[in-house]
């Protein structure tokens, strides 16, 4: 199996989980994710590259820089997923798979969660699994890519 590269993108205020109310998206530090995430790309065989920014444009940066450099993409765009027709249009314009996760179940949440803009150009969504939502994102995305090999 060649090795895989995959892109993980933590949107808004993701960078101050571990304080921000634990509650809902639990007690692990972005940094704990993220290694987390690197020991499950390891396992896989696959290498996770992990990216988090407050600013939608460098978001859409990065999106439109995986081309040519990553095989798929795993997105936590937080608040821009139910603002941002931008994010969207760019994982549609790069076509590259696109897992989108979140901690919380968005569905159970406020009603302006209900919608994101992303789930349609997404191969599928994980929503309300903590921690698990990344991993299990992670696994589904690399199956998927990996399913047309013999
Ligand atoms: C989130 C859910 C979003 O509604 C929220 O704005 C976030 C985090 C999640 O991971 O549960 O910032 O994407």
């Amino acid at each position: 199996m060649p090795p895989l590269s995959i892109l993980v993108l933590h949107g808004p205020n993701l960078n101050l989980l571990g304080q921000r109310e634990p509650g809902i998206y639990g007690s692990l530090t972005l940094g704990e994710i993220n290694r987390l995430l690197a020991a499950e790309g390891l396992r896989l065989q696959a290498k996770v590259t992990t990216l988090q920014s407050n600013h939608e444009g460098v978001l859409l940066d990065a999106i439109h820089g995986a081309l040519g450099q990553h095989q798929g993409i795993i997105i936590n765009a937080g608040a821009y997923t139910h603002t941002s027709v931008a994010l969207r249009d760019a994982i549609a314009a790069v076509n590259l798979p696109t897992v989108e996760v979140h901690l919380s179940n968005i569905y159970r949440r406020e009603d302006f969660r209900h919608h994101s803009y992303i789930a349609p150009v997404v191969i599928g969504q994980i929503s309300g699994f903590g921690v698990q939502s990344y991993l299990l994102g992670l696994q589904a995305l690399i199956y998927d890519l990996r399913k047309n090999e013999v």
